[in-house]
């Protein structure tokens, strides 16, 4: 039976230091300032703005709002973008997505300037991330990272596969892995022999989206598996995984669960980016 590896408590751990750090830098006159845009209504996005906002809350960072309608126009959005990066106050801002159809996502996510990236999508922030530029990097990757480390799970030298190639996630994820010193494979859907891939992986990442597609089929014996999936089960209030959890949990030696997995991870990864933005801001990073 493998370990549980707990999001919940690690991004406990996570937000509380930055609380703690938020804290000192008050302490200085010094805030942290994340901006958050919503356009429209999407019932989804509502819930993780709110969540973020709490979060905030919770680790001592000012969030202002914008909840503008769903008929803003993608001017209108570049214009308040253009004023954020601005505006010497704010020290982060998130743009979140998805975006209504008539905005286009690539240019809002350009708009943002890359010191203020704090959600690491910007083409200079990816960038900085595969040369191993300081920058911010993509929260749920960073949280993964993090899951890996103060689980004491050994990235160096492992053989790590990630199954999924998102600019989010599955990109971020291999670039963070080799920059711990993983031997690290990306698998997508014209990969060949995928099973035999991820039987050969110490540390396997699944972010495809699809409900329960791997199992103990596709783990090695004593294996590390990381879920990044969530998705409700048909008809039902229960959620799960891209992993068909009760059967991996047989031959893994950790795995993350669904929910309280990776999913809090990264919240508190956005948290840790505010802090780090407002450090840059201030040049107080040794
Ligand atoms: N929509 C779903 N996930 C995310 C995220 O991490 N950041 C933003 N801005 N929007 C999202």
């Amino acid at each position: 039976m493998a370990e549980l590896i707990d999001g919940k408590k690690i991004s406990q751990e996570l937000k509380d230091e930055v609380k703690d750090k938020v804290a000192v830098l008050k302490e200085h006159g010094i805030d942290v300032t994340l901006a958050v845009i919503l356009v429209g209504n999407d019932p989804a996005s509502t819930v993780y703005v709110g969540n973020k906002k709490k979060a905030c809350e919770y680790t001592g960072i000012i969030s202002r709002s914008y909840e503008l309608p769903e008929e803003t126009s993608e001017e209108e959005l570049l214009k308040l973008i253009k004023d954020l990066n601005r505006d010497n106050s704010v020290d982060g801002i998130l743009v979140q997505l998805p975006l209504p159809k008539h905005i286009d996502e690539d240019k809002v996510i350009r708009a943002i300037s890359p010191d203020k990236d704090v959600d690491g999508f910007h083409p200079e922030s990816v960038g900085r991330l595969s040369i191993g530029v300081r920058g911010f990097v993509s929260c749920t990757p960073a949280g993964v990272i993090e899951l890996l480390k103060r689980s004491n799970v050994n990235i160096d030298g492992a053989n790590a596969v990630v199954i999924g190639r998102s600019n989010i996630v599955g990109k971020p994820m291999g670039m963070l892995l080799l920059r711990e010193n993983a031997t690290v494979t990306i698998c997508h859907s014209h990969t060949k022999n995928l099973k035999e891939i991820c039987k050969n992986a110490d540390i396997l990442v699944v972010a495809i989206g699809k409900p329960k597609l791997i199992d103990a089929s596709y783990i090695k014996e004593g294996a590390t598996v990381i879920d990044v999936g969530i998705h409700r089960i048909d008809g039902t209030k229960k959620l799960c995984g891209d992993v068909d959890f009760d059967s991996a949990v047989e031959v893994a030696g950790k795995i993350t669960p669904v929910p309280g997995g990776v999913g809090p991870m990264t919240i508190a990864g956005l948290m840790n980016n505010c802090y780090q933005a407002a450090v840059m801001k201030h040049d107080l990073a040794k």
